[in-house]
């Protein structure tokens, strides 16, 4: 090349070169290894080549550009502009060609691999690299004298453009594809899918489709199914929509399911089907809000537990309900969605995560992809709390991953006044320290309890229940007011000096609210529940730090719908996770989702997980001796054995402990002892 040769830098990846004059822009940001889209192969019809080209003096990069240092406007840039519109400006890549030193912006739109940007600063950025891509070609007519086939002609001429040699077409295409490349003469736009060393030809569309393509990312869970339509070319969620697991008739938890499966014939059949029925209805609705074609929605990302990912797949989740918990595969699954009995769209093609282990599933696997502890710096526990905990924790150098049998308490089940999160239930509580009195907030009103135009606010439908996080806020309150002591046993009125202190039984209950014939109380078996699902929650935690060799961790990430709702200095009162600086309590919300969605969009990300998953070492809970040492130990509040430093510096908790007596003595002696 010689010396004389145009300089091009292009911004903002700062490439450069020298290319021969007369070079197209396009040509130039491929030689260079530009980040620079083409779907039409520089024939004028796509605009996603369009560039801002600079003018003037660039005394950073040693460059002045020339006025003529671009080739004027041709005709087909005109024409483009006329017809479509160009921004001003911009000029189109593949046509505009290189006389003079220049330099060149790329803009994000014209970027194949541009970022989604995450709200969270902690978390990296989503590369889009999808799968899918837009390919439009001129294909050879047939011709006597060199007979072929239609499909041999219009691969040779897609496998020039793209470079992929090993480029096929699905199938189904046959049946219309001689009638698409006529009806388009002779020119057509493919959809290619290309993953994991195969690509394929999925769609057809005749003469020039500009697109958008569409993927789906689902989250299928045992109790609902979540799905978000993202448009693959720039990461938005177009839609999102969620429906009840159509399974729960069969268990409300996947281990009655799985007896379900073991106890009748064909019933692991009947409820692949019902599943597979109730995302169809999903992908339909999804669709319908989006106002898309469905011919459009091509890729589609599955992450489950493993009982789900079985029953999904088709396969009998019988093992998974005993020891050893063998997995039939745990693998990452590439297939058609029709091979899982979908009706998206004949090519639509499926991506379901790998599965961790017996127990931990591909949802825990995307919540790594999202949270990416395998990339941290700092000690970073993750868990993601639902009917089981699924817990892990790492950095860099490794990561450790465990499950564990919080139960339903956390989601409201096994609650006196528990329910599900809903307008009406308590989800934030305060108890004054002195007197002993409660303030709440329901979900749907502004006002707190003791403020006024609250009862005006909540209606006639009143006050319904407590929702996970209330809970989990309205102990650890009493716990900081010492209406509760750290075994987790609610004082007397005498003892704690409130006649909200009311005899239950053997027991004693805080009554929280009442209205009439209605109250709201928290009894001791409330306590119980929540104190199990907590130490079963610490417990997998503080097992997976004892072999990891550390007593501290230095962040916590809760994951998850209930995650994103409880408060990190209500959840360490109680301790449910390890003492930590509350700031260093983050929420990652559904953070599964997004692992699904960054699979969706980043083709290599699907790689990194699969790779990650293997490096995970896997700690079973059920045969390790020192989890039921650590879960006793967790049902105290905070903890029995671990001395919360951190938390205790933070809150001031109460030593004082209530004794039951023997049994209904709710005035019983008061002994003081550490708690
Ligand atoms: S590459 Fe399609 S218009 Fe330039």
């Amino acid at each position: 090349m010689a010396d004389q040769d145009p300089l091009v830098i292009f911004t903002p990846s700062g490439k450069r070169g020298r290319v021969p004059a007369g070079t197209p822009v396009l040509d130039a940001a491929r030689q260079l290894g530009v980040d620079l889209d083409s779907v039409c192969g520089g024939r004028g019809k796509c605009s996603k080549c369009q560039v801002a080209p600079g003018s003037g003096a660039y005394s950073k990069h040693g460059v002045t550009v020339r006025e003529d240092a671009l080739s004027p406007v041709n005709e087909v840039e005109a024409r483009y502009d006329r017809i479509r519109g160009l921004k001003p400006g911009r000029r189109l890549g593949c046509q505009a060609q290189i006389l003079g030193d220049m330099v060149i912006d790329v803009p994000a739109e014209s970027q194949v691999h541009k970022q989604v940007v995450r709200k969270r600063a902690e978390v990296r950025d989503i590369v889009l690299s999808p799968t899918i891509t837009l390919s439009y070609v001129e294909v050879a007519e047939p011709d006597m004298h060199h007979p072929s086939s239609d499909e041999g002609r219009l691969l040779e001429a897609l496998r020039e453009q793209t470079g992929l040699e090993a480029l096929g077409l699905d199938r189904h295409l046959l049946p219309s594809l001689q009638k698409t490349l006529r009806k388009g003469k002779w020119a057509v736009t493919a959809a290619i899918h290309e993953d994991a060393g195969t690509a394929s030809v999925v769609a057809l569309w005749p003469d020039f489709f500009e697109g958008p393509l569409y993927g789906l990312a689902v989250d299928l869970g045992s109790t609902t199914i979540a799905g978000h339509l993202v448009r693959i070319d720039t990461g938005e969620v177009l839609a999102s929509s969620g429906l009840m697991n159509p399974q729960i008739r069969f268990g409300e938890d996947l281990m009655s399911r799985v007896s379900y499966s073991m106890m009748n014939e064909g019933g692991a059949e009947e409820m692949t089907r019902v599943v597979r029925e109730g995302i169809d209805t999903l992908v339909t609705e999804l669709i319908g809000d989006a106002g898309i074609e469905r011919s459009a929605l091509l890729d589609a990302t599955f992450v489950m537990n493993p009982v789900m990912h079985h029953l999904f797949l088709g396969l009998d989740p019988y093992e998974l309900g005993q020891a050893p918990f063998a997995l039939a595969t745990g693998e990452a699954q590439r297939c058609l969605t029709t091979d899982l009995g979908l009706t998206i769209a004949p090519g639509t093609r499926a991506y379901v995560l790998p599965l961790i282990a017996g127990h931990v599933g591909a949802d825990a696997a995307a919540v790594a992809l999202s949270e990416a502890p395998h990339r941290s710096d700092d000690l970073v526990l993750v868990v993601d709390v639902g009917t089981n905990a699924e817990i892990l924790l790492g950095d860099k150098t490794s990561v450790l991953a465990c499950s564990s049998p919080t139960g339903p308490a956390f989601e409201g089940a096994q609650i006196s006044a528990g329910q599900r999160a809903a307008p009406g239930a308590i989800e934030k509580v305060e108890i004054d320290p002195v007197t002993k009195d409660p303030r709440f907030r329901v979900i749907g009103v502004d006002q707190w309890s003791n403020e006024p135009g609250f009862t005006e606010a909540v209606g006639a439908s009143g006050v319904t229940g407590i929702c996970g996080s209330g809970i989990i806020e309205v102990i650890a309150e009493m716990r900081m007011a010492g209406i509760v002591d750290a075994s987790g046993l609610i004082g007397s009125a005498d003892q704690v000096g409130t006649p909200r202190c009311i005899a239950d039984g053997r027991t004693n209950a805080y009554l929280l609210w009442e209205d009439g014939e209605r109250r709201i109380t928290v009894t001791n078996g409330d306590i119980r529940a929540i104190q199990m699902a907590k130490a079963a929650l610490y417990a997998g935690a503080r097992l997976l730090m004892d072999k990891r060799g550390v007593d501290h961790v230095d962040r916590v990430v809760l994951a998850g719908a209930f995650g994103a709702h409880i408060s990190p200095k209500h959840a360490m009162v109680l301790g449910m996770i390890p003492d930590c600086p509350l700031e260093k309590v983050t929420s990652a919300g559904n953070a599964a989702g997004t692992g699904a969605r960054i699979a969706l969009l980043n083709r290599e990300a699907r790689q990194e997980v699969q790779t990650m998953v293997h490096q995970i070492e896997k700690i079973e809970t059920a045969v390790e001796p020192r989890f039921q040492e650590h879960f006793v130990a967790a049902t105290a509040m905070p903890n029995a054995a671990d001395p919360f430093p951190i938390l205790r510096d933070l809150v001031p908790l109460p030593d004082a402990s209530f004794n039951a007596g023997d049994g209904g003595e709710h005035g019983g002696r008061r002994r003081r002892r550490r708690g």
